[in-house]
């Protein structure tokens, strides 16, 4: 088999169907080379412009490379009407994965609080495959809060993005906001239709996430700084890859991953509730909670008065939460069970204490104080710390990107006769 063979039989690409999204961007015309590309390695591609995308380049350009009506308007004239319909709907249920390139700032906006105002912004909302986008922009259109906060947002909701290059722009300036190479972006299409190969379907994972919060009385609680984006990230990677997902969290303020299931919880007691409720329905437990080792004794269900705490020094008995891991240890049987070890000193002795300790499969170990880890950024610095002995440190990752590999593991250990 010659090379170029092998290489489209080994893509993940061949005999999907691909929905290439374009927008309004001088680098439209760059969506017809990755249109050539995707399917070069095999994939059925269908065109879909937003308007202005249309100013750009001709639509006939795509249906022409595509075989295929390319779909812009949302409502054609009378005539035509009838043979769009609700396209939206279907194209959104017909795609093995949809990639828009290049997204324009405007559309990152738009799917990121849900706006279906054109053909294109309406699939995704109706779509039920994995996304990719990757933007084109000026560099300080690429630059702004609004713009960075979005992408974030889509991040985290797993959205792939595949990041803009460095070099001149067609504003004449030069600065980040080149579409990425035709290459790099197909790469990142095949690596992500190899990870969401709902290759976790069946599978039934419960995931726990974010913080609790333990009353000191009815205004007061003590708690940690979980943001619950890891959790989350292990929630939306599991349901991306097919997985019945069920989702225990403590307060945060996040959005529910696509096609999970979730049940808000306060405190360490609940959230023992809910994991004790949910335990016997799951093939594996990844529990990225920080739930409170201890609680307040007896808080009242009042306001304590400043005067009731006893001077500037103030004491409140605390008494020790019941481990979550330890009461349920007798429910493992053949479940995979993952913890997360947030450690400031020792990170690494005291995880594979805390692996065994707590009879873990496997157990993700993180320092808060090193860069790029911990609470509230979106990445993460993890050492995976496995009950055969064997550990994986990685390097600075999203926390998508952490989750996936912490669900590689996993799938690993299911097949190993785990269920
Ligand atoms: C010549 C020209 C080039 C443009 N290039 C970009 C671009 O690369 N990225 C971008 O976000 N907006 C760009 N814009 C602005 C978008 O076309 C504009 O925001 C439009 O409303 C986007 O619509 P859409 O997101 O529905 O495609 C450009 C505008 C013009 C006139």
């Amino acid at each position: 088999m010659s090379h170029e063979l092998s290489a489209i039989f080994m893509s993940s690409i061949q005999g999907k169907k691909i929905v290439l999204g374009v927008c309004g961007s001088i680098a439209a015309y760059k969506s017809a080379f990755l249109l050539r590309e995707l399917q070069r390695k095999g994939a059925e591609v269908r065109v879909v412009m937003t308007p202005s995308a249309a100013n750009f380049v001709a639509p006939l350009t795509f249906s022409s490379l595509s075989h295929n009506q390319v779909y812009i308007d949302m409502f054609p004239d009378r005539g035509h009407a009838a043979s769009v319909g609700t396209w939206h709907i279907d194209l959104g249920l017909w795609a093995d994965a949809m990639l828009i390139a290049p997204i324009t700032a405007s559309t990152i906006a738009k799917i990121t609080y849900g706006i279906a105002d054109n053909f294109l912004t309406s699939i995704v909302l109706a779509l039920r495959a994995p996304l990719i986008i990757a933007p084109a922009m000026d560099a300080d259109m690429y630059i702004h809060p609004a713009t960075s906060s979005n992408i974030s947002k889509l991040k985290e909701r797993g959205i792939a993005v595949v990041k803009p290059e460095e070099g001149d722009l067609a504003s004449g300036l030069s600065g980040v906001g080149r579409l990425a190479e035709a290459e790099n972006i197909v790469s990142k299409v095949e690596r992500f239709l190899e990870n969401h190969g709902h290759d976790l379907v069946g599978k039934k994972i419960l995931v726990t996430a974010g913080p609790t919060q333990e009353p000191v009385d009815a205004v007061r609680y003590i708690s940690n700084r979980s943001s619950g984006k890891m959790g989350f990230a292990v929630a939306a990677a599991a349901a991306n890859r097919g997985a019945d997902v069920k989702l225990v969290t403590g307060q945060v303020s996040l959005e529910t991953p696509r096609n999970v299931t979730r049940e808000d919880v306060s405190t360490a007691d609940e959230m023992l509730d809910a994991v004790s409720r949910h335990i016997g329905w799951c093939d594996a437990l990844v529990m990225t909670a920080a739930v409170a080792d201890y609680k307040v004794l007896n808080p009242p269900d009042r306001k304590i008065k400043k005067s009731e705490f006893g001077g500037n020094i103030a004491k409140i008995d605390l008494v020790e939460t019941t481990d979550i891991l330890q009461s349920i240890s007798s429910k493992k049987g053949n479940r995979v069970f993952v913890g997360f070890a947030l450690e400031t000193d020792d990170v690494l002795e005291n995880a594979a204490k805390k692996l065994k300790s707590k009879s873990l499969d496997m157990i993700a170990a993180n320092n808060p104080q090193e860069a790029g880890a911990g609470f509230g950024v979106d990445t993460n610095k993890v050492t995976l710390l496995k009950a055969d002995g064997s550990t994986e440190e990685m390097p600075v990752l999203p926390k998508y990107d952490v989750a996936m590999r912490i669900l590689d593991e996993v799938k690993t250990l299911l097949k190993g006769g785990n269920t």
